[in-house]
């Protein structure tokens, strides 16, 4: 059997393996909201616009007020790969996402490729959500008169990393142990682990959690447009594009960060009611909102402050804050708090399943593929996810996990735009709830759009994106390529 052997599409039906379908489309819109809305908008918003200077070296450009340029473009992009994701979630309704989807089209090796990829999507991603939550929920805290002390807000690679002299001293004044300094950051640890508690009680109140936390964003996001669009000063519109098209790319490739999440809710398949119909519609519906809401809040943030007062950790409350409007600042920053919660659930939620189907096909050992016998989740994976985020959150550093998560993530929608195509080519006659339009332009568009997004990423996060694949090369040959159970299936019969 050669590593480019697909494996049969189930029916809809058929892959259960026991989940519950509880999801109407209304959820999985609002698991949509739940995932993509997040550390993007209140976080890399700020380099997205103004660019990022280390050591007083411009390393990346940013779009300036041409950001809503950049969030539409991404739209476009995300829009070509939804519409992909759309068609394929429809066919194959089965927990895996791009993994599984890559399986039926692809075949074996690049499944793995694709499931290897994804771990950077969403465990990786979830690192920098949860320093990014941690950030806002410090500064909320001192708010309140609360200081907790540097070594238990910042990890160690974080400080190591950092360009600012005084996060650096903590190096020095850190407690040590062993010699070590101890730097750790606790309130990230913590929300992930009480995440993946949240998640082990089961989907459905997974779901309602999820459901008041995209509320709260939503009415904190229009907060800040109804507050902002009333202190807009047009002059800050003017140059509209100060690093040319260049700023742009680069702005989109890192703002790509907060389009992420819209593909999370096809992990979901397995759990959906009528997901034939349901899975399109929440996969489109979801990105529709979110690209409205992302220009018109980049549309505001450019316009209250000159784009340089955004290059911060958490633009949209400095930008308010520099407008001179404290308190909205502070319901602002209390809410993205919130909404980063939710994204948090939402990733949380989709690795599990994510291994669970790359257990169920035999290419990570069968105990990832067991479910728990009253909540029916794959619990021992939502625990294994919950201690590789939580300690990653505890120790690295968000910068550089951003561009990771970028980049992984684009490299696995590009497979998916080309998987419809080759699929169509070669199974054009099976029943397509949901088929792509003009497809030779979306998929063969959105695959190159994507790897042009990956292009405006620095060198830094291509080198980390090769040995991180490199890696998960040498994982599949010790485990995944032996213990296959397509390929143990193919060789049954000569063995009998
Ligand atoms: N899109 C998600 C966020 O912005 C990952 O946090």
């Amino acid at each position: 059997m050669g590593l480019f052997d697909r494996k049969p599409i189930a029916a809809a039906d058929d892959g259960g393996h026991g989940m519950q379908r509880t999801l109407g489309v209304r959820d999985l819109v609002l698991l949509s909201i739940g995932a993509v809305i997040g550390a993007g908008i209140f976080s890399t918003l700020g380099t997205a616009a103004a660019g990022e200077v280390v050591d007083g070296v411009m390393v990346r450009q940013g779009a300036g007020p041409a950001l809503v340029v950049s969030f539409a473009l991404l739209g476009l992009v995300c829009g070509f790969a939804a519409l992909c994701y759309a068609e394929l979630a429809a066919m194959i309704p089965q927990a895996g996402s791009a993994y599984a989807y890559a399986y039926a089209t692809l075949g074996e090796l690049v499944a793995w490729i694709v499931g290897w990829a994804l771990i950077l999507e969403y465990a990786v991603g979830n690192i920098a959500v949860a320093i990014s939550w941690s950030g806002y929920f410090v500064s909320l805290l001192s708010g309140f008169g609360i200081t907790l002390p540097g070594w238990l807000t910042h990890g160690y690679w974080a400080v190591t990393a950092s360009g600012d002299p005084a996060i650096r001293a903590l190096l020095d004044t850190a407690p040590r142990v062993a010699g070590i300094p101890v730097l750790l950051n606790v309130p990230a640890f913590a929300i992930v682990v009480a995440i993946t508690v949240l998640l082990l009680q089961g989907v459905k109140e997974s779901a309602r959690a999820n459901a008041v936390m995209v509320a709260v964003k939503l009415a904190v996001l229009a907060l800040f447009v109804g507050v902002g669009a009333m202190h807009i000063n047009p002059a800050n519109y003017t140059p509209f594009a100060p690093n040319g098209f260049t700023g742009i790319h680069q702005g989109a490739a890192i703002a790509f960060f907060a389009y992420i999440g819209f593909d999370a809710i096809s992990t979901a398949g397995e759990e959906t009611k009528d997901p034939q119909r349901n899975l399109p519609r929440g996969i489109l519906l979801g990105l529709a909102v979110c690209t409205l809401i992302y220009i018109v809040v980049g549309a505001v943030a450019t316009g209250l402050v000159p784009y340089q007062e955004l290059r911060s950790s958490d633009p949209l409350a400095r930008a308010l804050q520099v407008a001179g409007l404290s308190t909205a600042s502070w319901i602002v920053a209390a809410g993205a708090v919130v909404s980063m919660s939710a994204v948090l659930l939402v990733f949380q939620y989709g690795q599990p399943r994510i291994f669970y189907a790359m257990a169920r096909d035999g290419l990570l050992p069968p105990f990832a593929a067991r479910l728990h016998p009253r909540t029916r989740t794959p619990h021992i994976t939502t625990v294994i996810t919950g201690v590789f985020v939580s300690v990653g959150a505890l120790l690295m550093n968000d910068a550089a996990t951003y561009d990771l998560t970028n980049i992984g993530t684009l490299s696995a929608f590009a497979v998916v735009c080309l998987g419809v195509l080759v699929l169509r080519v070669r199974e054009p006659e099976r029943p397509r709830p949901f088929r792509v339009p003009f497809v030779w332009l979306v998929t063969l568009g959105g695959a190159a759009a994507c790897v042009f997004v990956m292009r405006g990423l620095p060198a830094s996060a291509w080198w980390a994106f090769f040995g991180w694949m490199t890696l998960g090369l040498a994982c599949y040959a010790a485990y995944g390529y032996r213990h296959s159970t397509l390929r143990a299936r193919a060789a049954a019969p000569s063995d009998s």
